[in-house]
C-alpha cells in the first residue's frame, strides 16, 4: 500500500462524522482538483500535496478543537521528519481563517489552497454552503445583518450568520485570492456562476422571474 493509500484509510474514518459540506467527498473533489493543477506545475511534489489534501480538514476548527487527529495520523505514516513537516506547512496555509490566512510560500501551499478554495466555488460551493448552514440552523440570508470583515480568525469563527451572507463575507472574495494560473481561471467562471445564482435569488423573493 503506498503511503497516500495507508492515510486515505485513515482519514475516511474521520470524515465519516463530518456534514456533507466536509466529507470525503469533499476531499475526492480536492484531489482531483490539486492533480490536475499540479500537472501544470511540474516542480511540485505530488506526494505533499495528495497527503496535505487527504489531512487539511481532519483537526478543522469548525468540527474540532485540537490539532491531535492531524499529528496522530501523520505518526502512523512512514515519513521523515522533514516530509511531515512540509505537509502540516502546507495544510497551515489552506484556511481562509475569515481573511486572516497565512502567505502560501511553496506551490504545493498554492495548489492545495487553490483547490479546496475552488470547492467553495461555483454548483458544488453553493451546495456546500447551504448544507454547513443547514447543519449549523442558519437563515438563508438576512437583510439586518451587516456584511464584516472580521478583526481576527476567532471572531470569524464565533459568527454564525446568514448563508448568503457567508457568500458577501467569503465565498465572493475568493477569485481574487487564487494563486495559480488555472486556479484563476476556473475561480473566474465559477464566480460568474454565483453571482447569477444570488441575481436569481434576489429576484425570486421579489416575486420576479
Ligand atoms: P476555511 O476552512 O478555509 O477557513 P471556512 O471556515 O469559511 O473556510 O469554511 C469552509 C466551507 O464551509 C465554506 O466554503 C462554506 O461552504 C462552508 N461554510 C463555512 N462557514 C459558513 C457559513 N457561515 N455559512 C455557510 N457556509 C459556510
Ligand atoms: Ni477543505
Amino acid at each position: 500500500m503506498t503511503t497516500t493509500e495507508q492515510c486515505t484509510k485513515l482519514v475516511k474514518k474521520v470524515y465519516a462524522s463530518f456534514d456533507a459540506s466536509h466529507d470525503f467527498e469533499h476531499i475526492e473533489r480536492v484531489l482531483a482538483t490539486a492533480r490536475t493543477i499540479a500537472e501544470t506545475e511540474p516542480t511540485a511534489n505530488l506526494q505533499t500535496i495528495e497527503l496535505a489534501v487527504l489531512l487539511h480538514d481532519v483537526s478543522d476548527a469548525k468540527y474540532t478543537t485540537s490539532k491531535e487527529t492531524e499529528a496522530a495520523i501523520l505518526a502512523q505514516l512512514p515519513l521523515t521528519v522533514a516530509e511531515r513537516q512540509r505537509v502540516q506547512q502546507t495544510i497551515a496555509a489552506v484556511s481562509y481563517r475569515g481573511g486572516h490566512e497565512l502567505e502560501a510560500t511553496t506551490i504545493e501551499m498554492k495548489i492545495v489552497r487553490d483547490a479546496d478554495r475552488l470547492d467553495a466555488l461555483g454548483a458544488i460551493g453553493i451546495a456546500r454552503a447551504f448544507v454547513f448552514g443547514g447543519a449549523h440552523g442558519s437563515l438563508i440570508y438576512d437583510d439586518t445583518e451587516a456584511i464584516h470583515t472580521y478583526e481576527s480568525e476567532a471572531a470569524y469563527r464565533k459568527k454564525n450568520g446568514a448563508i448568503v451572507t457567508h457568500f458577501h463575507e467569503k465565498l465572493l472574495k475568493l477569485k481574487e485570492l487564487m494563486t495559480t494560473t488555472y486556479g484563476k481561471m476556473l475561480a473566474k467562471q465559477r464566480h460568474q456562476f454565483m453571482v447569477h445564482f444570488l441575481q436569481q435569488l434576489s429576484a425570486e423573493r421579489e416575486g420576479k422571474l
